[in-house]
């Protein structure tokens, strides 16, 4: 796997862990879409802290790990040492030999160059070869940027210098980058799945662990006043039933490398 500069995002991975297992536990359905096989050459894009490659790699797959996060890819190794994890981005990977199936979950909205990293995956698979995901949809987590946008403009942001670090396509937008890249899908849909987070504290951890590009724009001691008045504003739509419920939207899809190139 080749070598890449360290993500921009600066990852907490042990909070990231402690607080947000539901990224892992939540990916279950598209690991079944998957149907790793054993002996399967499977990579894990966008790995994170290791959890999904070390189970593909107890069903018996010959799994790797890649992720642009420095700290996510210390904490998978501490984690699974018996499991090959990399620091890469997506948007340059090259692969020494080619894998059966690329994985990835909750992380191609972290990767806005879409075209580029749906063109290196195809790269990467075999003829044949299948690219299985999950990750935002149009409309994920509108509801807790907006309560977000909205404390940051309070105390003086402006708007216009509040760019997403995400991408959150529709389901057509997505098809065409797969269709581009030379995908053939087999499923492609989307779906909301409100998302509870642990705690009373849990969506100020959010703000805090996911929403740093945006928090990074508040003087450093003004931040958990501001992730506090976000959840304040959120409150009225996010706090159900004495828990924060993230609103998010899933992108899921199978696709295909065509086992032959088409001719011409
Ligand atoms: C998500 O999993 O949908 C997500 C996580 C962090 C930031 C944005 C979206």
């Amino acid at each position: 796997m080749s070598a890449n500069p360290p993500s921009p995002h600066g990852w907490d991975a042990w909070s990231y862990d402690a607080r947000m297992s539901v990224v892992t536990r939540l990916g279950a359905g598209v690991l079944d879409l998957l149907e790793p096989q054993p002996g399967e050459r499977i990579l894990d894009l966008g790995c994170g802290t290791g959890h999904h490659a070390a189970q593909l790699a107890d069903a018996g797959c010959d799994v790797e790990g890649v992720d642009a996060s420095e700290s996510m890819i210390a904490r998978a190794r501490a984690l699974y040492p018996a499991v090959r994890f990399h620091v890469a981005r997506a948007e340059a990977l090259v692969v020494e030999r080619p894998f059966d199936a690329v994985f990835s979950n909750a992380a191609l909205h972290w990767m806005p160059a879409a075209d580029l990293v749906a063109a290196r995956v195809f790269a990467a698979l075999r003829p044949g070869g299948r690219f299985v995901g999950e990750f935002g949809a149009k409309g994920n987590v509108a509801r807790l940027r907006a309560a977000l946008t909205s404390a940051l403009v309070e105390i003086g942001v402006p708007e216009a210098a509040l760019p997403s670090p995400w991408y959150f396509p529709s389901p057509a937008e997505y098809a065409s980058v797969l269709e581009r890249a030379g995908f053939e899908i087999e499923l492609l849909h989307c779906f909301p799945r409100p998302t509870p987070l642990e705690g009373e504290d849990g969506l100020a951890e959010w703000y805090r662990i996911f929403a740093g590009d945006f928090l990074a724009l508040a003087p450093p001691n003004a931040r958990a006043a501001v992730t506090k008045r976000a959840a304040a504003l959120a409150a009225s739509s996010q706090w159900i039933d004495g828990r924060w419920i993230a609103d998010y939207h899933r992108l899921r899809f199978r696709a295909f490398r065509p086992a032959t190139d088409p001719v011409g």
